[in-house]
């Protein structure tokens, strides 16, 4: 009796565990990835490669400046777009000529290719890598840094080494000054450091010159909405900018009737600014390719426009794992995602699977760089040749690794646009 209950009570486990297994959640490409699939298999180049949408981007572009508050201009933040083309691009659909920039072999290349920009940086250079700027720069160019270049200082010291700099090599710097607005990235974090600063700046007029502030404010609507709301997070930011703003006009009156550059915002924050900001220009770069990590509710506007696309080398059905065990068999007898296997070329990357639907890599069988191993049902239905598409999780580092990008334009590759190169020997 007691072992017929107990085998009753196994049969009862056995048929509600199979009940609770996984959904199938796979589907094959939708129109818009068989398309590109299609393109790729017949006349891709048949390696992993990074595809920009251009007619996305464009509508991205669009959204952003509808967006934009009347008054407010636009800086392209050029590290996450790290492409001349597609910054070029972005300036054409925006009429943007304003540029962010964070690398030093960036700053050159932009100023090479894009004689006409406006350059700020993005955060304080070294002092070999301002050097180094000036080095590869030469002395006459279309650019000039007099005018159209901002140096980033955080501090004192720093500021210091900029003059001897600027003495040293006889050049003129605009020095645009990084103030924290609750970040703690560095910065000035309290007003009255400006004097000293501003004192050092008014002692040398033929070597520095002023020209504004850099506040950014990444960690708004990082909290949870108990401890501190974005509205509210951003109401400090403005006052901790603004505080910055009257201690300059409070010590340097003359201020108050020059264009300066005050500015702020980034892709997650950019629509919490209205006219009323402190801040004259917005900055924000990812929010128009919008990699993964920016699927947040504030950017539901803007449309992914970059996706890794890697060609299948091998597909099966089922799964086998290495070892005496039967153990993929008994998976994909369990849960119907992880019925077939595909051997991709490439892999690894900071990306995440987006098509076909329900594909995902195995942690068992772990990750390769060479040739990993995803999963998905049946439905998924590739075959070799076809593609797995994948979304980057950020644009910065990611776009950067896959040689040019490939132009992605209602229905065709129209072109390729190469990336910027991250730097050769002093
Ligand atoms: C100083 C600064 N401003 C703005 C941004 C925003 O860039 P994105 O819009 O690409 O997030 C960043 C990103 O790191 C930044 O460091």
């Amino acid at each position: 009796m007691k072992r017929r209950g107990f085998l009753i009570g196994l049969g009862a486990l056995a048929a509600g565990g199979w009940l609770l297994r996984p959904d199938n959640r796979g589907a094959a490409h939708d129109s818009y990835f068989q398309a590109i699939n299609d393109t790729l298999k017949d006349s891709g180049p048949g390696r992993p490669l990074m595809l920009v949408d251009q007619k996305r981007l464009a509508a991205n572009c669009r959204t952003l400046m509808t967006t934009l508050p009347a008054g407010k201009a636009f800086r392209i933040v050029a590290k996450s777009l790290p492409s001349v083309p597609l910054i070029q691009e972005v300036m054409a659909q925006t009429g943007s000529q304003r540029v962010m920039v964070f690398h030093q072999p960036f700053m050159n290349a932009l100023a090479d290719a894009i004689p006409g920009c406006d350059m700020l940086l993005g955060k304080p250079m070294p002092i070999q890598a301002a050097r180094q700027f000036y080095q590869e720069l030469g002395a006459s160019h279309e650019f000039d840094p007099v005018w159209q270049l901002q140096w980033l200082v955080d501090s004192l010291p720093r500021l210091e080494q900029y003059l001897s700099l600027a003495r040293e090599l006889d050049r003129p710097m605009r020095i645009n000054v990084e103030i924290d607005v609750g970040l703690h990235r560095g910065g000035l974090s309290d007003p009255q450091q400006l004097d000293a600063l501003l004192d050092l700046i008014h002692a040398h007029p033929d070597h520095l010159s002023f020209s504004g502030f850099m506040g950014y404010d990444a960690h708004v609507g990082k909290l949870p909405g108990f401890i501190e709301s974005a509205a509210d997070g951003h109401r400090k930011t403005e006052a901790r900018y603004q505080a910055f703003i009257q201690r300059l006009y409070r010590q340097a009156p003359q201020y108050q009737t020059q264009s300066l550059c005050f500015n702020g915002a980034g892709s997650p924050t950019i629509a919490l600014y209205d006219d009323s900001s402190v801040v004259n220009e917005l900055s924000a770069g990812s929010c128009l390719v919008k990699a993964g990590d920016f699927d947040l509710p504030a950017l539901a506007d803007f449309q992914p426009a970059v996706f890794i696309a890697a060609p299948v080398i091998k597909a099966m059905d089922g799964l086998t794992l290495p070892g005496p065990v039967p153990l993929g068999e008994a998976w994909q007898r369990w849960d119907p995602n992880r019925q077939r296997t595909y051997f991709i070329y490439g892999g690894y990357w900071k990306a995440r699977p987006e098509s076909p639907a329900g594909i995902q890599a195995n942690g068992i069988y772990g990750s390769s760089s060479n040739q990993m191993m995803y999963n998905g049902s049946a439905d998924t239905g590739l075959g070799v040749d076809d593609q797995v598409f994948f979304r980057p999780n950020q644009s910065e580092f990611v776009l950067l690794q896959f040689g040019d990008l490939a132009v992605w334009n209602d229905q065709h590759i129209s072109g390729w646009w190469p990336v910027l190169a991250q730097g050769q020997g002093a």
